[in-house]
């Protein structure tokens, strides 16, 4: 099969996910330079459930603001329009993809696990490096394998065929993938990304996650989400051991030497930040 009949073969499944109204929603209001504070809370406030767990984000010790946030409104004036869309957008693909069985043996929590270690290690080197928006790397990192989810799902057959393989052969994912199927997860993820009208910025994370492309439109942001995932699959918080940075790209190690440089320093702390997001944002309902 080719790449294009898989998509478009991806593109006819009629149960295929869709964003949530709301996330729709407050995508195109912000696409409007002229929408208020007040037009966007009253949008989000449509949505009691998403309410609820947007303040508990925010108040949560992950964002680490001291003073409470009471409702939406204030939620926009001390994050900004971006990031609450960024924290709905987080909240709400976890919901919608867990709704679903993945394939057997193929954890959904594990899954999940990974993407949040990924997105909280994108935003520290987001902000650490001033390269890119922390939140947006976040979401990034967050979003990056949902190509995974959509194959167990959607495709459980190719998707078997590449899971033997990962576990027969030793190899990592995507290289099963490259040898099995027309496409890779990112690939299929960054189609779905596109679909959902994200922005290029994070269609392009996604898709070249592991084939870099430099004429992205955000290559800072595309290179912090490869290093981050890199450092997620190898660096297992060992500190006596040296993670091996050979998978990491050139130009992301130039770019981000000073944190990659003493990543054994930080990264526990990292790791402490990634078990309180995983608890927030995993937790069983
Ligand atoms: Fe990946
Ligand atoms: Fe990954």
């Amino acid at each position: 099969m080719h790449a294009q009949t898989f998509l478009k073969r991806l593109d006819s499944i009629p149960d295929l996910p869709t964003l949530p109204n709301i996330v729709t929603k407050v995508n195109n209001l912000l696409q409007d330079p002229d929408t208020s504070i007040k037009k966007l809370g009253d949008t989000v406030e449509t949505d009691q459930a998403m309410v609820t767990k947007i303040l508990r984000l925010v108040n949560s010790t992950f964002y680490g603001f001291r003073s409470k946030i009471r409702n939406i409104p204030h939620a926009i004036i001390i994050l900004g329009f971006n990031n609450v869309r960024n924290a709905l957008v987080s909240v709400s693909i976890i919901k919608t993809f867990s709704e679903k069985r993945a394939f057997k043996g193929f954890e959904i929590k594990d899954f999940w696990r990974h993407s949040v270690a990924v997105a909280v290690t994108s935003r520290y080197l987001g902000e650490q490096s001033r390269l890119d928006s922390p939140d947006d790397c976040f979401v990034a990192g967050l979003l990056h394998d949902i190509g995974k989810l959509v194959l167990s799902q959607y495709f459980t057959e190719s998707f078997g065929q590449v899971w033997k393989s990962v576990k027969g052969n030793g190899l990592s994912f995507y290289e099963a993938e490259k040898k099995l199927l027309p496409v890779s997860h990112a690939q299929i993820g960054g189609h779905l990304a596109k679909k959902w009208q994200f922005p290029v910025s994070l269609i392009d994370s996604i898709t070249y996650h592991h084939a870099i492309r430099k004429g992205v439109s955000n290559l800072n942001q595309l290179l912090i989400v490869h290093a981050a995932n890199t450092i997620v699959n190898n660096y297992k918080g060992d500190l006596g051991m040296r993670p091996d940075f050979s998978m990491i790209d050139p130009e992301a190690k130039r770019i981000m030497s000073g944190q990659l440089e003493n990543l054994s320093e930080w990264f526990p702390d990292v790791a402490a930040e990634i078990e309180s997001a995983c608890e927030f944002f995993l937790k069983e309902e």
